[in-house]
């Protein structure tokens, strides 16, 4: 319990800072605090977005994330950030996350949209420099409309922001298509398509 408590004040308000030590585990708090004296210039520091993640998926649409778990410096920040590299064709299909999401368009052109819980749906071209605020937890999408790959950062107001896709959760997990069948009013050849496309079992 004291460690505990040590650990939650260290990630949010006693420290100027609490690089996560990812060798314990992950709490509700965040992870404990990599020993202060070890810390140097370079917990503060990722390079890995210097590249895209590989877009060879049905989507065409890939992801290189510095949430926690790649860049421990981000533990208790409330924050984090993902490059979006989306094909000519490509789609971040809809999805959501535990926190609000803030994206820039750094090239290319993207129709980029919400829907509330009122089911109404806010969607609108974005063009270079643009930016778009997507509320906490309501499905959101962005699609590559034009003729060039979009590159795109989204921020997230958590170093964790968690990731759950309608389409993968439906048909790339282990739910029984009767089912599925049931929670979508889908049918089952259309159902049974998707599962084949992106790897669902059952
Ligand atoms: C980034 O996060 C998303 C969402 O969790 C995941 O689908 C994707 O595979 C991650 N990218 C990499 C390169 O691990």
């Amino acid at each position: 319990m004291f460690s505990f408590l040590v650990s939650l004040s260290c990630a949010t308000i006693i420290s100027d800072y609490c690089v996560g030590d990812l060798s314990q585990p992950d709490g509700p708090a965040g992870y404990p605090c990599k020993d202060p004296a070890k810390v140097t210039v370079d917990d503060f520091v990722y390079s890995g977005l210097r590249v895209a993640a590989s877009s060879a998926n049905p989507f065409k649409f890939g992801a290189n994330n510095a949430t926690v778990t790649q860049f421990p410096g981000l533990n208790g920040m409330d924050i984090s950030i993902t490059r979006a590299d989306l094909d000519v064709g490509g789609v971040v299909p809809l999805h959501t996350h535990r926190v609000a999401e803030l994206i820039i368009i750094i090239q290319g052109t993207v129709i980029g949209g919400f829907i509330d819980t009122k089911n109404t749906a806010y969607y609108k071209t974005l063009s270079k420099g643009d930016i778009m605020i997507f509320p906490p937890t309501l499905l959101h999408f962005q699609i590559n409309v034009g003729s060039t790959p979009v590159l795109a950062y989204a921020t997230f107001a958590s170093e964790n922001p968690g990731f759950q896709a309608v389409d993968l959760a439906l048909f790339r997990s282990s739910l029984p298509s009767e089912l599925i069948e049931k929670v979508t009013l889908l049918d089952d050849a259309q159902i049974n398509k998707l599962k084949k496309l992106l790897g669902g079992t059952n």
